[in-house]
């Protein structure tokens, strides 16, 4: 049952989420150099790559399985503990595991160091499942190309792909139950779900994700560099725009409507707030300007709500796999004030963009009197964006 489908009054049983990191291997198939974990992409080893994805979901604690006599490798930090993995994969996960009793951990998620791109999206997912009721969870690929039997460099025979999946890390499961599946498991596994699955565990399967690459080959530190460098392309944008005012008895600024004795004049509706922040997410994405996306002397723009402007910002940073994580916009002018309608502004521009409230900031200043906003000749807005990958 997930959290969303609870009774009111029924108590949500204790949830507390570790991980354990395998990165005791030695990377025999990776190539000469050392151990795949210790290498360096981007500039930043492997396997602190695979920490920090885990750190980044306030997952803790994290204790990562190294190779026996490496365990200075990594920095003492409280949340993270190191135990000397074993001659195979599951003895590593089994210490890490052991490390756990105790803890206050009530689940485990279960990852391979060498699974350094894997993205937040999946780590939640799996948390999400587990979170939700379920004892082990694990990510899959359903196969996709056909699979042959070959030998000797021929072809045998052809196997049917129906129901095969490619499995991933993190595992996740409910921590006392893999323990124990652990004890009485006393051989080697593929992965901890043939261990789960042994001890009679129903593991559901959630969507995995092309970009969890396992570093296997010689090949596959480029490939990770470049997923890497995707999930590291974050954006800023800034805009700006300006509207005179005119005769009317309201103006439209962040989507919100305040009456005020004069109108601001221009094509739309002059909503300059919502103008420069859309022009902001183009620039963030290198779009140009407002103007190239609805000409001003296209006649179906006329007096239109300024809304669809941000909303179509959006959903072209959508397009090319990148989300707004924050919005700030500063609008300038002497009156109407602003402060009493800031809130509702932000309300409105997160349903706009879709996305957090938390994540839209809505400031205002006046020029003291100076300049064409200090003459109550129009107003003015300027505003930032980031993107990152959605
Ligand atoms: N692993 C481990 N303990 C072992 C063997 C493997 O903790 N005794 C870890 C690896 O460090 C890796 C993960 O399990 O993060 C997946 O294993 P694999 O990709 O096979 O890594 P290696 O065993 O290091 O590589 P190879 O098989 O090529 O030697
Ligand atoms: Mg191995």
């Amino acid at each position: 049952m997930t959290a969303s489908s609870q009774q009111p009054g029924q108590q949500n049983p204790p949830f507390r989420l570790a991980a354990v990191i395998a990165a005791a291997g030695r990377g025999v198939r990776a190539g000469d150099g050392e151990a795949k974990q210790w290498r360096r992409i981007r500039g930043q080893r492997i396997i602190d790559w695979t920490i920090g994805a885990f750190d980044a979901a306030r997952i803790s604690p994290v204790v990562a399985a190294l190779p026996p006599g490496e365990l200075d490798r990594l920095p003492e930090r409280p949340d993270l503990r190191v135990v000397a993995g074993g001659d195979t994969r599951t003895d590593s996960v089994r210490q890490g595991l052991e490390a756990l009793e105790g803890s206050g951990a009530t689940h485990v998620l279960i990852h391979d160091a060498a699974r350094c791109c894997v993205p937040a999206e999946l780590i939640s997912r799996v948390a999400a499942e587990l979170r939700g009721g379920a004892e082990a969870v694990a990510p899959g690929l359903p196969v996709s190309d056909a699979l042959w039997r070959g030998d000797g460099g021929a072809v045998q025979s052809v196997q049917s792909r129906d129901g095969l999946h490619r499995a991933q890390t993190p595992q996740g499961f409910a921590l006392e139950r893999i323990l124990e599946a652990h004890r009485g498991f006393g051989a080697d596994a593929a992965d901890d779900v043939e261990i789960a699955l042994a001890a009679g565990l129903d593991v559901r399967i959630v969507p995995g994700d092309e970009r969890n690459l396992k570093i296997t080959s010689p090949g596959d530190f480029a490939l990770a560099a470049g997923l890497l460098g995707a999930a590291m392309d974050t954006r800023i944008g800034t805009g700006f725009d300006v509207h005179r005012f005119g005769p009317g008895d309201h103006v439209t600024l962040c989507g919100v409507r305040i009456a005020h004795e004069r109108g601001l004049e221009g094509h739309s509706d002059a909503d300059v707030g919502l103008h420069a922040l859309a022009d902001a997410v183009y620039g963030a994405l290198a779009l140009g300007d407002i103007g190239r996306h609805f000409p001003p002397d296209d006649p179906q723009w006329k007096d239109a709500a300024s809304d669809a402007f941000l909303r179509h910002a959006a959903r072209a940073a959508a397009e090319r796999g990148m989300r707004i994580v924050n919005m700030d916009v500063t609008l300038i002018c002497e009156r109407p004030r602003i402060g009493p309608h800031a809130d509702a502004m932000r309300r409105r521009l997160s349903e706009i963009a879709e996305i957090d409230e938390a994540c839209v900031s809505v400031k205002a200043t006046t020029t003291e009197g100076l300049g064409f906003t200090g003459r109550e000749e129009g107003i003015a807005a300027q505003a930032a964006v980031s993107l990152a990958p959605a």
